[in-house]
C-alpha cells in the first residue's frame, strides 16, 4: 500500500482518534487537517504544547474560573488554547479574542474554532500585543493570557501598558537556547520578579525534557 501524504494521514488518524475519544477539540483539529493545515500545526498540537495548555486550564479552573469579561489570548499562534478553554465545562468564559502578530495565524485559529466563531464566542485578530490599548477595549477584558512572554523583548514594558488590577495568566520558560526567545527567565522567582504582579493566586514550574515552563496567575 502506498503511504498517504502526511496531511491526509494526520487527517485520517485524528478523525479516528476523535471517534475513539469523543473529544471535540481533536475532531476540530482533524477537520483543520482536512482543510489544509500549516506545517507547524503539529508542533502547536504536540504533547508538550498540549500539556502546558492543560496545566493552564487546570490552574485557571482552580483559581479564576469565571472571568468578568472576554478572555484575550496573546501570542495565541493557531488558537489551540482558546479551543481548550472554551471546551472546559468548569470555566465560564463569555468569549475569546485570540491575538497574534503573525497574519497567517488568525484564519487558521478561526477554522479550528469554527463552532465557537458561529456561536459568537471566538474571534481571531492580527496585532502586536505591545501596541494594544486594553484600557480602551469595550467590553473590558476579563482576563488576559500570555503564554508567549519569552518571545517579547520587554516583558515589564508590555505589562506596564496594561490596566492596573487586570487579571492575568502568564507563562514563560528557561529555554534560552531557542533563537526566537528574548525574555527567558532562569527560575520561577525570576519570573515573579519580572512580572511584578500586585496579587499572585498561582505560581508554578513544570519541568520538561529540555526546559522548565513557569506560570503565574494573578493581577497586574
Ligand atoms: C511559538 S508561539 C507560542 C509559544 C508559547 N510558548 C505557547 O506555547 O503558547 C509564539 C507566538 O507569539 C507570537 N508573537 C510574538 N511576538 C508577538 C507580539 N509582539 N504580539 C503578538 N504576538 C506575538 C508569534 O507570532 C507566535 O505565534
Amino acid at each position: 500500500m502506498t503511504p498517504e501524504p502526511p496531511q491526509e494521514a494526520f487527517h485520517d488518524l485524528l478523525r479516528g482518534m476523535a471517534a475513539l475519544s469523543g473529544n471535540r477539540v481533536v475532531a476540530d483539529i482533524a477537520r483543520l487537517y482536512g482543510k489544509g493545515a500549516p506545517p507547524d500545526l503539529s508542533i502547536a498540537c504536540n504533547h508538550k504544547q498540549i500539556a502546558s495548555k492543560q496545566w493552564l486550564v487546570e490552574a485557571l479552573a482552580e483559581t479564576y474560573p469565571k472571568p468578568a469579561g472576554p478572555v484575550w489570548v496573546l501570542g495565541a499562534w493557531y488558537g489551540v488554547l482558546g479551543a481548550l478553554l472554551l471546551d472546559d465545562a468548569r470555566l465560564a468564559i463569555p468569549g475569546i479574542v485570540s491575538l497574534d502578530i503573525d497574519p497567517t495565524c488568525a484564519p487558521i485559529g478561526e477554522i479550528l474554532n469554527h463552532r465557537h466563531v458561529q456561536a459568537g464566542r471566538f474571534r481571531a485578530m492580527t496585532a502586536d500585543m505591545m501596541a494594544m490599548d486594553f484600557a480602551a477595549q469595550s467590553p473590558a477584558p476579563g482576563l488576559v493570557i500570555n503564554t508567549s512572554c519569552e518571545h517579547l523583548d520587554d516583558v515589564p514594558g508590555w505589562l506596564a501598558t496594561l490596566p492596573k488590577g487586570l487579571p492575568l495568566v502568564l507563562q514563560s520558560n528557561d529555554y534560552f537556547r531557542e533563537p526566537d526567545h528574548r525574555s527567558c527567565v532562569p527560575s520561577l522567582d525570576a519570573f515573579r520578579e519580572q512580572a511584578g504582579l500586585s496579587e499572585v493566586w498561582f505560581a508554578g514550574a513544570r519541568p520538561t525534557k529540555n526546559y522548565t515552563r513557569f506560570m503565574l496567575i494573578g493581577r497586574r
